[in-house]
């Protein structure tokens, strides 16, 4: 079923848990995620990056992913990750999305709050939360331009958060506090003292981008200090990677690419197992 992303927000508000928010650009990662938050019956978001729209048009992809929520028995949200203009996210809505993330991080300040502004106007016509992001996180969120370290003199400051806010009206807010997106080619180091001070500061649920790579213990922390939502792809596609890779080093007389799309979603629905066990205090 379909739920709002300040519905799925208050329910980890209640929980003390962070909600996993699946990039899902191919339909191994949507039905492997789906899988899993209706194994476990929790709430989780199905997301589409701007910058996946190589790999398949939210025009394409992003019709079969409401749709699978819809019919889903678990609570899930759709919803636009990393939206660069508002023409995106009105692309997202167009197609049945119920969520949106404006992502104006890297403009000058004043632009990143009237771009974001605009867009939570937009959304609140139709009653939809939005997703703000403040401060610089390393990397793109298809993995591919990571340098695996975050840089602190570009996190969020919390006097920052508050007023972008106050003066946008954002739902939750993505900010930089050491995840970087991608592959990490350096031990993550969290702020997790600076999370708590963006949380009471913004007034909002913190949002972690860069979510993938990350261990139980530092995610657990992280939700401790009010991070509610967790940004995840680049490790799970990983595995079906390597699961694909695997099957055709084992088996290389595999005559059929549908035998590499099986393997590549179980070793998704692994992954995103050990996640959702860990986010949602699964014991
Ligand atoms: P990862 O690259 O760590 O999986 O992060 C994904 C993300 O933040 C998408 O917005």
């Amino acid at each position: 079923m379909l739920i709002g992303l300040r519905q799925a927000l208050d329910h980890a508000e209640r929980a003390n848990c962070g909600i996993a928010a699946i990039n899902t650009p191919t339909l191994e990662l949507l039905l492997g995620a789906v899988k899993v938050a209706e194994r476990y019956a929790v709430p989780m978001v199905l997301q589409h990056a701007q910058v996946h729209e190589p790999v398949n048009a939210i025009e394409d992809i992003g019709p079969v992913m409401v749709e699978v929520a819809r019919r889903s028995s678990a609570p899930l949200v759709v919803h636009v990750d990393h939206g660069e203009t508002i023409e995106y996210v009105e692309r997202g809505f167009a197609v049945g999305f119920n969520s949106a993330m404006f992502d104006g991080s890297r403009l000058p300040y004043d632009d990143n709050v009237a771009q974001t502004r605009a867009v939570v106007e937009l959304a609140d016509g139709y009653g939809f939360g939005v997703e703000g992001e403040l401060g610089i996180m390393p990397g793109r969120e298809d993995g591919v331009e990571s340098t695996g370290t975050a840089d602190e003199a570009l996190y969020t400051r919390p006097d920052d958060a508050a007023a972008f806010v106050a003066a946008t009206g954002v739902t939750a807010l993505a900010c930089s506090f050491g995840t970087v997106h991608g592959l990490y080619k350096a031990e993550p180091k969290i702020n997790y003292e600076l999370i708590g001070e963006l949380r009471r500061a913004g007034g909002v649920p913190v949002v972690m981008h860069g979510g993938s790579g990350l261990s139980c213990d530092e995610y657990r922390a992280s939700i401790d200090q009010g991070v509610r939502k967790i940004n995840y792809y680049t490790y799970a596609d990983k595995a079906a990677l390597e699961a694909a890779r695997t099957l055709l080093t084992e088996k290389p007389d595999t005559y059929v690419f549908s035998d590499l799309t099986v393997a590549a979603q179980a070793a998704i629905t692994a992954d995103l197992d050990a996640l959702v066990r860990c986010l949602y205090r699964v014991f």
